[in-house]
């Protein structure tokens, strides 16, 4: 094993990413806070990780979990202060981890001041030029400009009373409806991002994240989609009940997403970035289609890595993670920036729920830990933590009520999460978590699983760890396949790095040509006889050559 590491952080680093509302709660309200996550920097630390990425905190009426903001540049006081803020940087920063923030440029909350403004402000006036005013159609102006739905369901498009009382203009929103879209033909509103960017890396942040990175730019809106509610099921992770064609057909042109304009305005955030000193990067959240069409967002001058989703909608099929793997290397070659993989996110179902089967998801972790790039693990992910069970009046994701329950929404994965088995609410609060904690929870908690060595997470202490030092893995270094039997996984890397993962649940014999030890296995019972290795069903296994 080779100890030498390389070049910038971000390219092969492994992001936590923290849901603040349900990581750790310190002052009793039953809301995890800035306060709680600086309580818990040791533990993160603890795990082997080199950033946090930190989903919003800011000044929010909460209606989409913060990601509808009112202040963009200051800190809700449920999760705390600026001066919060700050002393996470800075105590983050003395453990040696790096700092991502959440920044959400598609849309504000209505509650930011200059959505009031336009409220208050004529129609065509310089207040409703920074969001998506329009007249409707029809004589009377009652059917919204364009018949695009919003992501959350229902229609896109909301009607204001204007100041005299009377019903007037129609504003976009692609989210909630108290999310209305910001306008970035509009220069104000990139000037205004500019200063929020410059606000957060005066204040020491390393990167930012970029929610709904895709959708800054619109197509006319004055034209129709040919079939918005089929579209609008396409762009759910659970699509199901849609041919595999005709998702594709839907996704591979959307009308709000993935236009050509977007990269005049990343453009503009790099020159902000690169500014600074240190390495500050940032990642898209861009889920598009063709993923060939996501190495645009970090072509030289724009960004600087974009998430890739393959991972959260996999099926456990050794084909399928091959063609994967080897599509996503592939597309991002030509612009040299790094792939990144992650098994879950607080809009997805959680992995071991999704594949539902714990030792599937064990093996898929292995296998994500051992490849080239960056690597994103979301809180509780380490935990094997399934989604929470709720019912239907506790859940808050607007994408539920919006469909009036028909979309269960992601509130699942964002159960807050159980520290100590034997504390109330598993050590997350001492008041009542504002969702419920599946009582199953318990022995997932991080005391319990610290204490067994079979535990999620130390399968993923170990993960960590062994990349910290091995060159094989992370890295930018390239991917050999092998021959191997159907269902099987079989790749090596530098310093004599070897994969195997058996995706079927028999026992299986794989011949890899040379002598190996293993170093990490997702579960028991693999053996080694000269060059063939017993592999079990459901596993993955981590050689040394
Ligand atoms: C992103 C966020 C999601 C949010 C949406 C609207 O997809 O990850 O949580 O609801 O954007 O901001
Ligand atoms: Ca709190």
């Amino acid at each position: 094993m080779s100890l030498t590491r390389k070049s910038v952080w971000w390219r092969d680093a492994v992001i936590y990413q923290v849901y603040p509302r349900s990581f750790k709660d310190s002052n009793s309200d039953g809301i995890g806070d800035i306060p709680g996550i600086i309580e818990k920097l040791p533990y993160l630390a603890s795990l082997g990780i080199d950033a946090l990425w930190l989903s919003p905190f800011y000044t929010t009426p909460n209606k989409d979990g913060g990601y509808d903001v009112a202040n963009p540049r200051d800190v809700d006081p449920t999760f705390g202060s600026l001066t919060d803020a700050e002393e996470l940087i800075s105590e983050a920063h003395t453990r040696g981890l790096k700092v991502i923030f959440d920044v959400v440029p598609n849309h504000f909350s209505s509650e930011h001041i200059w959505f009031k403004e336009a409220l208050l402000s004529a129609p065509g006036s310089a207040a409703r030029a920074r969001f998506h005013f329009y007249d409707g159609k029809g004589s009377h102006g009652e059917i919204p400009p364009n018949n695009w739905n919003s992501l959350f369901n229902g229609p896109a498009w909301t009607r204001i009373t204007e100041s005299n009382g009377e019903l007037g203009q129609w504003y976009l929103h692609l989210f909630d409806s108290s999310q209305p879209d910001l306008n970035w033909d509009n220069p104000e509103v990139l000037e205004d991002f500019k200063t929020t960017l410059r606000f957060w890396l005066d204040r020491g942040v390393d990167g930012f994240r970029i929610d709904v990175a895709h959708g800054l730019a619109k197509d006319d809106i004055h034209a129709d989609h040919r079939d918005p509610d089929a579209l609008t099921r396409a762009l759910r992770v659970d699509s199901s009940g849609m041919s595999k064609e005709e998702r594709i057909s839907l996704l591979t042109d959307m009308p709000f997403f993935d236009r050509d304009g977007v990269h005049d305005i990343y453009k503009e955030w790099r020159k902000v970035i690169d500014e600074y000193s240190g390495d500050r990067m940032t990642v898209a959240e861009a889920y598009i289609y063709p993923t060939s069409r996501l190495a645009r967002y970090v072509r030289p001058g724009e960004l600087h890595q974009v998430f890739n989703f393959d991972f959260l909608l996999i099926e456990w099929d050794a084909a399928a993670i091959k063609e994967s793997i080897i599509r996503v290397l592939d597309e991002l070659k030509d612009v040299g920036a790094p792939p990144t993989w992650a098994l879950d996110n607080h809009d997805s179902p959680r992995v071991v729920s999704r594949l539902g089967n714990v030792d599937q998801a064990r093996a898929l972790a292995l296998i994500a830990h051992a490849l080239p790039g960056s690597l994103y693990i979301y809180q509780g992910e380490e935990l094997g933590l399934p989604d929470g069970e709720l019912a239907p009046k506790d859940r808050q994701d607007p994408a539920f009520i919006r469909s009036n329950g028909k979309d269960l929404g992601r509130d699942g994965a964002r159960v807050p999460l159980p520290w100590e088995a034997s504390k109330p609410n598993f050590g997350f609060s001492s008041g009542s978590p504002w969702l419920p904690q599946t009582a199953a929870y318990k022995e997932f908690s991080v005391d319990t699983e610290d204490a067994d060595q079979g535990s999620f997470l130390n399968l993923y202490r170990t993960s960590l760890g062994l990349r910290k030092q091995h060159t094989g893995l992370g890295g930018d270094s390239e991917i050999h396949w092998h021959d191997a039997p159907e269902g099987i996984v079989f790749f090596s890397r530098t310093a004599g790095f070897i994969l195997l993962a058996n995706t079927t649940a028999n026992t299986t014999e794989v011949n890899i040509h040379t002598a190996a030890v293993i170093i990490h296995q997702s579960g028991p019972g693999a053996f080694i006889a000269g060059s063939i290795v017993s592999i079990p069903g459901n596993t993955t296994l981590w050689l040394q050559q």
